[in-house]
């Protein structure tokens, strides 16, 4: 099977350094497909010669969050839903483009800040429903996971934040088959989903608790991490733009 992954992104200082940091390791999955969807009314120079040069098999796409749902520059990070109309955008195109009957694929959320094994995606990989993981530095513990039983099932959530949500993991701890999204034309991300129901507000639509398929070593394993990548200090940089003289705007970085 095909792995597709769908990767939200936004233009910010950081968002270079992350692209080369998710290619250094895709390059090295095999049978894999890119679906990088920009925040943005427009597909940008500098992702658009990323992806060109890369060496991914891609899928470059656009689509800008409604301006009341956006996340403004002072806010905290977890007052708006993020990436969420991207990845229905990446779902609708995985619908109408590739053929279910002639292509076997998993679908993963690979959200750009995060710090992914190789591992993962072979555990990911033979998914029929939704294989699920730990997630490792999240949700302010040291971990989060599934809660396996000795039938190999999944009973519920170890999680510190409201574990009693229906599946209390965050958006890198699952995998779906493609086949779901035909069978289920139309599940999608709930841009109006409570504060941490994204991933609920999509998995309620195609699973049950136990239909979930645990991976990782029945979840005893961590192979993905939800790093978050420190905002730049950039005070000087905007000393020299207000003075007219900004660091030398043919540079890319
Ligand atoms: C957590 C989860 O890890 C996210 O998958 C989930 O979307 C988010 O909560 C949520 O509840 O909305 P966190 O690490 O705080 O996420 O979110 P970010 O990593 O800042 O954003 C998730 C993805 O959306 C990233 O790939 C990011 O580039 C993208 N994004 C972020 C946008 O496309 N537009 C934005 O304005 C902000
Ligand atoms: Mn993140």
């Amino acid at each position: 099977p095909t792995i597709y992954a769908i990767t939200p992104t936004h233009t910010r200082h950081v968002q270079k350094a992350e692209l080369v940091r998710l290619t250094n390791t895709f390059l090295h999955v095999k049978n894999f497909h890119w679906i990088l969807v920009e925040d943005s009314e427009y597909r940008t120079p500098l992702v658009t010669n990323f992806l060109a040069q890369s060496g991914l098999r891609y899928t470059h796409l656009n689509t800008a969050t409604p301006k009341n749902y956006k996340m403004k520059e002072n806010d905290p990070h977890w007052l708006k839903p993020r990436g969420v109309e991207q990845r229905n955008l990446a779902l609708d195109w995985l619908r109408e483009n590739i053929d279910i009957a002639t292509n076997s694929g998993v679908v993963y959320f690979a959200d750009d800040d995060n710090t992914y094994s190789l591992q993962l995606f072979e555990e990911m990989r033979f998914t029929e429903k939704v294989s699920v993981w730990p997630v490792g530095i999240t949700g302010g513990l040291k971990f989060e996971r599934p809660i396996v039983g000795e039938d190999g099932k999944v009973k519920g959530w170890y999680a510190a934040w409201r574990p009693q949500r229906p599946f209390a993991m965050d958006m890198a701890g699952f995998a779906l088959n493609l086949n779901l999204l035909k069978k289920y034309p139309n599940a999608r991300f709930d841009i109006t989903a409570k504060r941490g129901y994204l991933e609920s507000s999509f998995l309620t639509q195609l699973v049950t608790l136990n239909e979930l398929e645990p991976r990782a070593e029945l979840c005893t394993k961590v192979l993905v991490w939800h790093t978050r990548t420190e905002k730049p200090k950039w005070k000087e940089e905007d000393a020299m733009i207000a003075k007219g003289q900004p660091s030398d705007p043919r540079v890319e970085v």
